[in-house]
């Protein structure tokens, strides 16, 4: 696939999980579950009582991420916040919350219905220091030096210019800003085909980074304290019933696929001067 079919494939799923929501259904999901319908093993449980009785129901309802970079993010009060692909809002009114009425929480999407349900999200929760702004993570539409803190809750794995996404997050942010990332990404080898059989039920449309290269990637852009540690790692059993049903011998590619894929806590920082 071409980037611009990528990015309208990408436009297309997340336009009609959108509606889902907005119908009162639910987004299900940002993977493909492994069973029908939801919840399924990337996107559900992953925020706790404290946040969820802090955003509307249909922000929680949209959430399609595969992390908690709110919970894991340092934010403080009066800090300027940007969610790269926001979704239905769920982390920006989280972050908006975290860094008060003398900080700002910026959300960037691209797709028109999720950023109608983030608006509208936002309109219910009452908060008024957030702002959604349309937009492609490749080209943030933001200046220089202007963002504390980028979060992030898998996306990045969506776009096909990862290395322009990562240059934009290190422009956009101040000197001695933070990046703080949920991402699916993949651990060591794994055969083209069999990767690319799990990246469809995970969601990734251009494909998950392996591990290594997302941190050789994030020092290029010109990081600098890059880690990044697993917050679930997925068994082949919880994509089973997917592959049996593309024809695929689960059990042959068993050790290719066993906690080989994992969601993941990235943090990096822009160097101070
Ligand atoms: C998997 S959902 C995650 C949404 C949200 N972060 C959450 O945790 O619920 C991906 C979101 O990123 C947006 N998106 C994907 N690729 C994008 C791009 N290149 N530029 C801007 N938005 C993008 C989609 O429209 C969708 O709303």
């Amino acid at each position: 696939m071409s980037v611009e079919n990528i990015k309208e494939a990408v436009k297309e799923k997340y336009g009609q999980a959108a509606l889902r929501v907005i119908k009162r259904g639910t987004s299900c999901c940002g993977s493909v579950p492994a069973v029908e319908g939801c919840p399924d093993p990337i996107t559900s449980n992953l925020y706790d009582g404290s946040q969820t009785s802090q955003i509307p129901e249909e922000a929680l309802m949209a959430s399609l991420g595969c992390g908690n970079p709110t919970a894991l993010a340092e934010l403080k009060p009066g800090e300027t916040v940007l969610d790269l692909g926001s979704g239905g809002g769920i982390d920006v009114l989280l972050s908006a919350k975290r860094v008060g009425p003398s900080g700002k929480a910026y959300g960037l999407d691209m797709t028109d219905e999720m950023l109608a349900l983030a608006r509208e999200n936002q309109r219910k929760a009452g908060v008024k220091n957030v702002e959604f702004l349309k937009g492609e993570i490749e080209n943030i539409p933001l200046p220089d030096n202007s963002v504390d803190v980028i979060i992030s809750n898998c996306v990045i794995n969506l776009s096909a210019d990862k290395d322009r996404v990562l240059r934009e997050a290190f422009r956009v942010l101040k000197p001695g800003g933070r990046l703080a990332v949920s991402d699916i990404v993949v651990r060591g080898e794994v055969p083209a085909e069999i990767r690319r059989s799990v990246e469809l039920w995970v969601g990734c449309m251009a494909g998950a980074l392996e591990e290594n290269e997302y941190l050789a990637k994030l020092a290029r852009a010109g990081f600098e304290v890059v880690n990044m540690e697993p917050t679930r790692v997925y068994r082949v059993e919880d994509a089973r019933e997917l592959l049996s049903s593309q024809g695929i011998d689960v059990d042959a590619i068993a050790p290719w696929v066993d906690g080989k894929f994992m969601s993941a806590f990235v943090r990096a920082k822009k160097p101070s001067a």
